[in-house]
């Protein structure tokens, strides 16, 4: 038998050119239909990437020894072999995409639907996915193949059917870089629904009204530094994007794990966070192609600024769980003080909702400090800018807090609704939502009906939340900053998304909307605004870059007490 398999090898590989060339053709076509069109390779470029080069060197080998071709022979039979194979798969692909796939009758721009290098050199190009989306819409229309099994979908009526309860799809691929080992990952990496409904929870209590009781007096300590930061300043220019980032992250450390990253206080960046801040342009720009982006960040070294912020989560992680574990043997029925401290008491406590893993509960610990701060810092720094760029919305704000404080800043206290800081919040996010981009999710096998149209499942599929917050058959005077157009519209009703919905909505919202109303509404009382140069201003709009979140340019503002 053993030596019937050598003997059928050595011929295989004695054989002509043009056999060996048609056969290594038709391996290509029928791997891609086999292997990499029916499975989720996307996370395996690696070990796809060895494999092949293994196949390579053991065909030369073969060649050699099996075959007794000379070494030079041996290496031109193997590069012939892969050549015609790499043919096979390219054409087999391309093929497929451009005629055979299911989403063929979708319109999108002819190069997207063979490859998401597409999106990737637009990417590249201004890092603005966001508004090359905006863009193909205005071309295509409402439904557009942006990938060749990614469609954009610019309809309210589709926000439900994606993203709302009962959740119908699952993450797509993108949220695999780090693994889909559910015990390894974060909440907002697990695109399991029952383990990701279950781990929300814990967070979900983390963020609940008795524990924002106790983050509230924290994050008015923090709101007074940057108030006195700004006074300081006070009518010379300060750079409110740089300020408001301080202020995000400050919070975060506090609030997230009691820890304070002294950003405010020091006017500089903890060498933690400028990690995360170097690791944002690649995300933007190869995030567009998610396995290529798995592949590089597992790269020795490549994601080394990143790796900085990694380890300092870890610290903290390590030496709160000591401090935990003391408080929880003297305060029994105390409320964990931050939010880490109820992902380490359910974990402690073998709830069900805990991160199930070590590895899980390391990177909820960087998850907490990453979504939590630079979202919010943008729409605080997004907010001043419309409201320096709109007098009269800023005179309307002011009189609205006044309203409530006609004693002024001594008078003011958190606990007082002013339902035009909110609208001042909802425009901002509205027209500058903190993660702009559509969120990818993959329909169920069966398929999902979009209005009249059927979506294939596998399909990944998103709602362009930039786009549909600006798109003028939605909102009148679309792109007009007006925060009193909320006093007629509801949140949950409008095609406003910039939380998302359903099982995947951002649980630190109430907390996030908690932090932005105390710093406006306290700016509000205290000061007058004006941009620094206006130039900057009209070059704050140009050069903010989609970087999965917003990453803004330097905003310079001047306050002046009123
Ligand atoms: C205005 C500020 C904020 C905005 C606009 C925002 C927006 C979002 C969005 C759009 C998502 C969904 C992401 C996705 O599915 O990929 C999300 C998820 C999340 N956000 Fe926020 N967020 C904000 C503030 C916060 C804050 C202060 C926290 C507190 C730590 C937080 C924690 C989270 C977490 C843990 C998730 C993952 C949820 C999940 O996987 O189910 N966010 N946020």
């Amino acid at each position: 038998m053993a030596s019937g398999l050598s003997h059928a090898l050595v011929v295989a590989l004695q054989s002509s050119l043009q056999a060996t060339t048609t056969v290594s053709l038709l391996a290509g076509i029928v791997s891609h239909h086999l292997v990499f069109r029916p499975f989720e390779i996307d996370g395996y470029a690696w070990q796809l990437f060895f494999t092949y080069f293994t196949a390579f060197f053991v065909l030369i080998v073969g060649n050699v020894y099996a075959a007794g071709y000379s070494a030079t022979l041996a290496l031109v039979r193997a590069l012939l072999v892969t050549t015609a194979y790499n043919t096979g798969v390219i054409a087999s692909i391309l093929i497929y995409r451009a005629f055979f796939h299911p989403l063929r009758r979708f319109p999108g721009p002819f190069l997207a639907k063979l490859s998401r290098f597409y999106a990737m050199d637009n990417a590249a190009k201004r890092v603005k996915a966001y508004e090359d989306i905006q863009n193909l819409h205005k071309e295509y229309g409402d439904i557009v193949r942006v990938g060749p099994r990614e469609l954009s979908i610019n309809r309210p009526s589709a926000i439900r059917a994606i993203y709302e309860h009962p959740t119908r799809t699952t993450r797509s691929p993108w949220y695999a870089q780090v693994s889909n080992d559910v015990t390894k990952i974060s909440l907002n990496s697990t695109r399991d629904l029952k383990v990701h409904k279950l781990r929300k929870k814990a967070w979900e209590r983390g963020f609940g009204f008795r524990a924002l009781a106790v983050y509230a007096p924290r994050v008015r300590a923090k709101i007074d530094l940057l108030l006195s930061k700004i006074a300081e300043h006070s009518g010379r220019p300060i750079d409110m994007t740089e300020y408001a980032m301080f202020f995000g992250f400050d919070v975060m450390g506090d609030v997230g794990f009691s820890k304070d990253f002294h950003m405010l206080e020091s006017g500089s960046e903890h060498p933690a966070i400028k990690g995360v801040h170097e690791s944002m342009l690649a995300i933007g720009v190869l995030g567009t192609a998610p396995w290529l982006l798995s592949m590089i960040s597992k790269v020795p070294g490549a994601a080394a600024g990143f790796s900085r912020f990694t380890t300092w989560c870890h610290q903290q992680l390590q030496e709160k769980r000591k401090v935990v574990a003391d408080e929880m043997a003297m305060f029994k029925d105390q409320d964990p003080r931050d939010v880490i401290s109820w992902l380490i008491k359910a974990f402690n406590e073998g709830d069900s909702s805990a991160p199930p893993g070590e590895m899980a509960m390391q990177e909820d610990a960087r998850l907490l400090i990453i979504t939590g701060s630079d979202t919010t810092s943008a729409v605080i720094t997004n907010a001043l800018y419309f409201l320096a760029r709109n007098p009269d919305c800023y005179r309307q704000l002011q009189v609205a807090v006044e309203e409530q404080f006609p004693r002024g800043v001594n008078d003011w206290t958190y606990e007082r609704s002013i339902p035009y800081v909110d609208y001042v919040i909802q425009e901002t996010l509205r027209l500058k939502p903190s993660v702009p981009g559509g969120l990818p999710r993959v329909v169920p096998p069966q398929g999902l009906m979009i209005d009249n149209d059927f979506i294939p499942g596998g399909t990944v599929i998103a709602v362009p939340t930039y786009t549909i917050q600006r798109d003028p058959r939605f909102w009148h005077d679309a792109h007009v900053f007006e925060p009193k157009r909320w006093e007629n519209l509801s949140t949950e009703n409008a095609p406003w998304i910039p939380f998302t919905r359903g099982q995947w909505a951002c649980p630190g919202r109430n907390f996030a909307m908690m932090e932005i109303r105390m710093v406006i509404s306290r700016i509000a009382l205290q000061y007058t605004i004006a941009i620094a140069e206006e130039d900057l201003g009209k070059r704050f709009d140009k050069e903010v870059k989609d970087t999965f979140t917003l990453t803004l340019p330097p905003l310079r503002l001047v306050f002046s007490p009123k």
